[in-house]
């Protein structure tokens, strides 16, 4: 008809179909009040606990939102990831294979045990042990280097300058007694690549970074759009590193509930204990969603089920 115009639509979906959905799973369950927020980092708990916010972006950087959007919690395990991807950027994906590894573990992300059972190693960059041998990974010829770069990196992906939040930091680090068991034990298998503290430290700074959902949504549109931020425009991940990344966010994002997020959602996402997840949805969406109280895998359960709700009204998921 002349003189109207049409609707805009992203990946087939009209505007209007997403903003529904987003709406819909906000208000379907906002009044949940099941699990609790973490409280082994003491100051999690002061977080109020019916924060909710979910944020749908599309790869040009479009957003649909619902709830507490611009809430700043730390990103805590969101950021394993896109650690992952630097050390991917720095050196290869073979090098993050052989020095750390890709195979999901099966057991919480915490784990001892893991270490152990797997050969000494610390199995994939998605649990703690990963995720700090991935920091000690980065070539810095100083920890202020180290840092520098990994903020640096995930500020690119985010489209926006993230903050520490100092006192997430200090209360996680001053009680980070099994993460430093960890970085030691690898260090003393050869599996940790700079001095044991240090990495302690970075990676615990790492997790302490503020976002928002809607800069975890922005992450995950990067990812969704082939390693290029839509906002900045910059390649932030080589295209052809961001399958890789993916999967292994798909068999690992949820640690030991992973293949029960899989078969559910059906989109390969990561999870933090502030209370975020962002899913992606590749080539098309990514879904960020916040609140903190958790379930006993330290899942985010009104995040996992607004995900899930919404990927499969709008047929999201990859399966
Ligand atoms: O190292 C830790 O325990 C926290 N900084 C991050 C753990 C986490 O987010 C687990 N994810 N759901």
């Amino acid at each position: 008809l002349s003189g109207t115009l049409a609707e805009p639509s992203f990946s087939g979906i009209t505007a209007s179909r997403l903003q529904t959905a987003v709406d819909k799973a906000y208000a379907d369950f906002k009044n949940l009040s099941e699990g609790r927020n973490a409280d082994y980092i003491p100051i999690l708990t002061e977080t109020p606990s019916n924060l909710f916010g979910i944020v749908l972006a599309t790869p040009d950087g479009t957003l649909f939102s619902a709830g507490d959007v611009e809430y700043k919690f730390s990103i805590q395990s969101i950021s394993k990831p896109f650690t992952a991807a630097l050390v991917m950027n720095q050196t290869s994906p073979e090098v993050l294979k052989e020095k750390i590894g890709v195979e999901p573990t099966g057991l919480p992300f915490n784990s001892k045990l893991a270490l152990e059972i797997y050969e000494k190693r610390s199995v994939n960059p998605l649990v703690n042990a990963g995720a700090i041998a991935a920091v000690s990974l980065i070539n810095a010829d100083s920890e202020d280097k180290r840092w520098y770069l990994i903020r640096q990196n995930l500020s690119d992906f985010a489209g926006s300058e993230l903050e520490l939040l100092e006192k997430v930091y200090q209360s996680e680090y001053d009680t980070a007694w099994s993460n430093r068991a960890i970085a030691n034990l690898l260090y003393s298998y050869h599996r940790l690549y700079c001095d044991p503290e240090e990495a302690l430290r970075v990676y615990t700074k790492q997790c302490a970074l503020g976002v928002s959902c809607e800069n975890l949504a922005i992450m995950g549109a990067t990812l969704a759009n082939g390693g290029k931020n839509p906002i900045t425009v910059k390649q932030v991940l080589q295209k052809e590193h961001v399958p890789e990344l993916l999967a292994i966010m798909a068999t690992a994002g949820f640690y030991d509930e992973s293949g029960e997020w899989m078969a559910q959602a059906g989109l390969p996402a990561k999870t933090g204990v502030g209370g975020g997840i962002v899913a992606v949805v590749p080539g098309k969406f990514a879904i960020a969603a916040f609140s903190p109280r958790l379930n006993a895998s330290g899942n985010s359960i009104k995040a996992m089920k607004a995900i899930r709700q919404i990927s499969g009204e709008l047929g999201l998921g990859i399966y």
